[in-house]
Order: structure tokens, then C-alpha cells, then sequence
């Protein structure tokens, strides 16, 4: 079902400080950086061999990004799975009664299709499906 992890997401206060880290200290390439409005964060790739590490600061405090910085301060945020059939995958998860947070898929960072599980529906972790673009 899962073709491998594409990324994983962190959460950060401070995006250009935390590039600084990734990139300068870590040697990762930063590939992308984006406004995606849609989930209230200006994130970053960065490459981690054919994975990437995903950085994301929120718009705005009432943002999920935001919330979860409020409350659980900065750090991982949630694993992101790699399929090729979001929808098909989607269903399967559905038909097993996971709980799902997208019903449906949306527009993920650099124009992948992605859709979050209920972290309660797996272990109490924020699980992402992406099906990354046809040119990623
Ligand atoms: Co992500």
C-alpha cells in the first residue's frame, strides 16, 4: 500500500533559523519552499537521499500548525507515506475503519495530492498519504 516515506514533517518556530540547521549544518539540500495557504504553513523540502524532510512554520496561530506549537512546542509533526493511488488507498484505510482527517484528497506541497489519518487512528501519529506530482 505504501510505496515508501516521502517525508517527515517537523514543526518549527523560526523557518529560516531551522533551514540554517537542515541545510548548512545537516548538508540537505533545500529543493522547494511554498506558501501552501490550504494548511496555513510556509513549508521546505529538503532532500534526505530520495526522501525529504518537510519544515513547516505556521501563518498564524490558529492555524494546526500553530495550535500544535502552542501546545506541544517545536518538533516532529507527522509521517508522511508515499502511494501511487491516493484515492485507492484511501478507500482501503476507510473500508478498515480508520478514522480519516481527508475524506477526500487535497493539494499538498509542491503540487502533490496528499490526506491525513486521524493521529487516533494510528497510535497517536499524524500520518500523511502523498501522491507526489507526475514531474516529482
Ligand atoms: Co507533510
Amino acid at each position: 500500500m505504501f510505496a515508501r516515506i516521502d517525508h517527515i514533517g517537523v514543526a518549527v518556530e523560526d523557518l529560516d533559523a531551522s533551514i540554517a540547521l537542515y541545510e548548512t549544518t545537516f548538508g540537505m539540500k533545500l529543493v522547494h519552499r511554498e506558501t501552501v495557504t490550504e494548511q496555513g504553513v510556509e513549508a521546505v523540502l529538503l532532500d534526505v537521499g530520495e526522501n525529504h524532510v518537510e519544515l513547516l512554520a505556521p501563518l498564524g496561530p490558529d492555524t494546526p500548525v500553530g495550535k500544535f506549537l502552542a501546545k506541544k512546542g517545536p518538533g516532529l509533526h507527522h509521517v508522511a507515506y508515499q502511494t501511487d493511488d491516493i484515492e485507492s488507498t484511501l478507500q482501503t484505510l476507510k473500508d478498515a475503519g480508520l478514522r480519516l482527517i481527508d475524506e477526500t484528497p487535497r493539494t499538498g506541497i509542491r503540487n502533490s495530492r496528499v490526506a491525513f489519518l486521524h493521529p487516533g487512528a494510528s497510535g497517536s501519529v499524524l500520518t500523511e498519504l502523498v501522491q507526489p506530482a507526475e514531474d516529482h
